[in-house]
């Protein structure tokens, strides 16, 4: 199948590799060319403009960084909108507002184009291997035609409603994980004067309950920032994750609903990438925190 992939950062990238080693014909566009790069060595088509990529496919995943990047791309010259859109597929895996996800998703479909919305959990290691979570919403019958195409990169796919339902769903999967990178943090500033190994210490904090899953990955690489090895690249932006608990808290307001603890997460986010962590990994939350204690210790 001809299939471009519309944004090539860390995620859409690993993406389009997936797609690529399963043998589909891969046309790939990004603002920044270089990225791409790699891609387009492994075989993909580097198209100049994202409405050329709606010409150039069938289906189209899109997967960009915020509701910034979803407005420009689609809406602005030579943007997804300004392609041929008629009988394509566009699958859009973006983590962006419920509303970004309607209003894009009308003008697409208005222009003769399925669009499905499909936020995915999971981060850039299972979409190589093809084993996202899918938060999918949209059309029944989009959502059967995005269905081969995302059983090729998913391990589970969850229909959660119409257009938005699946933002939300991921705004609501990532606000708990969020929370946990800083209060891990913080368990672990109260724990700094034991002077425990940094292993043995985020092993015992990991054999509880109340762990995500996503320590098994993790969990090593914040040891090892602990007992001073510098982070390695980031899996999942910082800055990234704190647009996820930014725009949780503003939806939450659209709703009249307060998220205390999501916006003190976000404060703290907020603080950190102040900090210069932007484009470290979301991790380095938990790291930060009880380096910034100790820096500010008299
Ligand atoms: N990384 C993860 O583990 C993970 C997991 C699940 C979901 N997500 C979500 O997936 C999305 C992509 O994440 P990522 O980690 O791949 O982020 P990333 O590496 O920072 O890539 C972001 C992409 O958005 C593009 N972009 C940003 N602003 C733009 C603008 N104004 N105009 C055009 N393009 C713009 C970037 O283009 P340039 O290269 O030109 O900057 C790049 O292609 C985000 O919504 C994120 O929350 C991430």
């Amino acid at each position: 199948m001809k299939i471009g992939v519309c944004g090539t950062g860390r995620m859409g990238s690993a993406i389009a590799e997936r797609l690529i080693a399963l043998g589909h014909e891969v046309a790939v566009w990004n603002r920044n060319p270089v990225k791409t790069q790699p891609l387009t060595d492994a075989g993909a088509k580097r198209l100049d403009t994202p409405a050329a990529l709606v010409e150039g496919c069938e289906a189209i995943i899109v997967m960009l960084l915020n509701d910034a990047a979803s407005e420009a791309v689609y809406r602005g010259p030579d943007g997804i909108l300004k392609g041929k859109l008629s009988g394509k597929l566009v699958i859009d895996m973006s983590t962006v507002r419920p509303e970004t996800m309607r209003s894009i998703g009308a003008s697409v479909t208005r222009q003769g184009a399925a669009f499905v919305e499909s936020p995915v959990g999971g981060s850039t290691v299972p979409a190589k291997e093809g084993k996202l979570f899918a938060l999918v919403g949209g059309e029944k019958a989009d959502i059967e035609r995005a269905m081969p195409v995302l059983e090729q990169l998913c391990r589970r796919i969850e229909q959660v409603g119409a257009l938005g339902a699946g933002a939300t769903v991921k705004l609501a999967i990532n606000l708990p994980l969020l929370v946990y990178w800083q209060a891990l943090g913080e368990s672990l500033t109260i724990c700094q004067a034991l002077n425990l190994p940094a292993d043995r210490l985020i092993d015992i904090l990991s054999d509880t309950a109340g762990t995500p899953t996503a320590m098994k990955g993790r969990g090593a690489v914040i040891a090892k920032v602990l007992a001073g090895v510098p982070l390695g690249p980031a899996a999942f932006g910082l800055s990234a994750a704190k647009k996820d608990l930014a725009t949780a808290v503003q939806y939450a307001k659209t709703l009249n609903a307060e998220l205390p603890v999501a916006a003190s997460a976000l404060a703290c986010f907020e603080e950190a990438e102040a900090a210069g962590l932007g484009d470290a990994d979301a991790t380095a939350i938990s790291t930060h925190w009880p380096q910034r204690r100790a820096k500010s210790k008299p």
